[in-house]
């Protein structure tokens, strides 16, 4: 075949060395990008802080741990239950930054750096909250394990509209399942914790003038 016939060569010497230009400045990139890479945790437990109730917490977990586990089983912080632990029923419910989740759903690790509100903040057994009180006064529990969960939607509801109609009620607590089928009464509570609040604001906003 005549040297002019032969098909053209694919590497040149030019492209050969500006591919082989491109390969180190790639090499050089990842070796940069391999330095700034994240830490990589797991499968093996770590230790992480939790903010639950105002104060830091530590627990040392696997990344499988979700935070309603963490919460119960190192901290033994037992007020959200552990019912269906599949997101169905609102047993687990806590506050994470203010909102209602179910604490089965949220691994622990991805709770850090969010403020974690368990219903064990709102009340003590001496210094029930208004929603506890309501639900004594109501009589708005069989079994008590949906209450915890019941308890800390409710706060929320009527943190959020003081005055809620029983359809608000039902739609702030829809998240929240009640095997015993106490909801009649659990909505009164909720009704009657708004009242009670609404009448407490005055007398508080009086005392506290009084004392200026
Ligand atoms: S235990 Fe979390 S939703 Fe049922
Ligand atoms: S009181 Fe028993 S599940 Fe609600």
């Amino acid at each position: 075949m005549a040297e002019s016939d032969k098909p053209a060569s694919r590497f040149s010497r030019r492209s050969f060395i500006k591919t082989a230009g491109a390969g180190a400045a790639l090499a050089g990139v990842s070796a940069e990008a391999q330095e700034k890479k994240p830490e990589v945790l797991g499968p093996d437990a770590s230790t992480i802080t939790l903010t639950v109730n105002g104060a830091p917490r530590q627990v040392t977990v696997e990344p499988r741990v979700t935070l309603l586990r963490a919460l119960r089983n190192e901290l033994e912080i037992t007020g959200a239950k552990e019912v269906c632990d599949r997101g169905g029923c609102g047993a687990c419910t806590v506050l994470m930054d203010g909102r209602i989740v179910n604490a089965c759903m949220i691994m622990a690790w991805d709770a850090v750096g969010h403020e974690i509100t368990t219903v064990e903040s709102f009340g003590t057994p001496e210094k029930l909250s208004p929603v506890q009180a309501a639900f004594v006064e109501c009589d708005g529990y069989q079994c008590g394990f949906c209450t915890p969960g019941m308890v800390v939607s409710s706060t929320a509801l009527l943190r959020k509209n003081p005055n809620p109609s029983l359809d608000e009620i039902k739609a702030g607590l829809a998240g929240n399942l009640c095997r015993c089928g106490t909801y009649g009464r659990i909505f009164e509570a909720v009704g009657k914790a708004a009242k009670n609040m609404a009448a407490a604001k005055p007398a508080a906003g009086k005392a506290a003038k009084k004392g200026e």
